[in-house]
């Protein structure tokens, strides 16, 4: 596996592998890989001749200096397990190779962000979609591979391949979970042990709130809100920072009949917060997304 850490040498790897007529699918991760990576990688392995990943703690999509400094990084583990699944090249530029001067443009993301993650972490996807729009120009991709936990990161993604014209597939990958039901995240490593324990009982309210729109055809967003957060009220110390019903990928509350829904959770633990969805059509059904 080729590692490269600048933006010019990636790009001529880039070009040869056009050159060849080769199809490339691109995973853009912020390292301290696990399953639910790997399973993204998995994924682009089978559908394109060359897989790229980034690995870069992008700090502009952090709105807390404390949070980007607690985010894990271990490169040579990353390295190692992208060697092993096959990954062709991995792109580890520096802060300063990707932000060599203060940016002269600024995105402001206007629709998809009010609600979930975009309303309470400010700027946040200002800086996801600056970061993709800089790594999508370098690397190029035919496809990309996003983990459907970061359900709005999705919404959003779609938004900025359609808006700006990028000729790209985007592919939501299913969640991948512990056995318990708690979705991985590189934040997990945060939590104390009893958190962790708990923690499965964030995947557990969601199939709480499922379990209500499975049961009543004509369901109501509010209920489904108050029946998740009574029961991480009744069974977690996490402090709850939202619960939303929403239709998907829109992300809005006015929900029709013929949409997606996405009912999601974010929960605020000593030194992690974590975030878990479930997609669902409106009857309930599971549309993608989860395990
Ligand atoms: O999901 C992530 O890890 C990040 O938001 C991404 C997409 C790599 C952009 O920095």
């Amino acid at each position: 596996m080729k590692v490269i850490d600048k933006i010019v040498e990636m790009k001529q790897f880039i070009y040869s592998v056009k050159e060849k007529g080769q199809s490339l699918g691109f995973v853009p991760t912020m390292g301290y890989l696990h399953e639910g990576h790997r399973a993204l990688i998995k994924e682009a392995k089978k559908h394109n001749d060359v897989v790229a990943v980034s690995v870069f703690v992008n700090p502009l999509q952090f709105n807390q200096s404390s949070d980007l400094e607690q985010y894990p990084r271990d490169f040579l583990r990353d390295e190692n397990i992208l060697t092993n699944d096959g990954v062709d090249v991995v792109f580890y530029p520096s802060v300063d190779e990707m932000y060599p001067n203060e940016l002269s443009i600024e995105m402001n993301v206007v629709k998809r962000t009010n609600v979930l993650c975009g309303s309470s972490r400010p700027g946040h996807f200002e800086g996801v979609v600056t970061v993709l729009t800089k790594l999508f120009n370098i690397v190029q991709p035919d496809q990309v591979y996003f983990g459907s936990k970061d359900a709005q990161q999705v919404a959003v993604v779609d938004a900025l391949i359609h808006d700006l014209n990028f000729d790209i597939r985007l592919n939501p990958v299913s969640t991948v979970r512990e056995k318990d039901g708690l979705a991985l995240s590189s934040r997990n490593v945060n939590l104390t042990t009893s958190e962790r324990t708990e923690a499965s009982e964030i995947f557990q309210s969601l199939l709480k709130g499922q379990e209500y729109i499975l049961n009543n055809p004509n369901w109501e967003r509010h209920q489904v809100i108050e029946i998740i957060k009574n029961y991480l009220d009744e069974h977690t110390t996490g402090k709850v920072d939202y619960v939303d019903c929403l239709s998907f990928p829109n992300l809005l509350d006015d929900i029709d009949k013929n949409h997606d829904i996405i009912i999601a959770v974010a929960i605020y633990y000593q030194k992690a917060r974590l975030i878990d969805n479930l997609i669902l059509n409106h009857n309930g059904f599971i549309k993608y997304g989860s395990e």
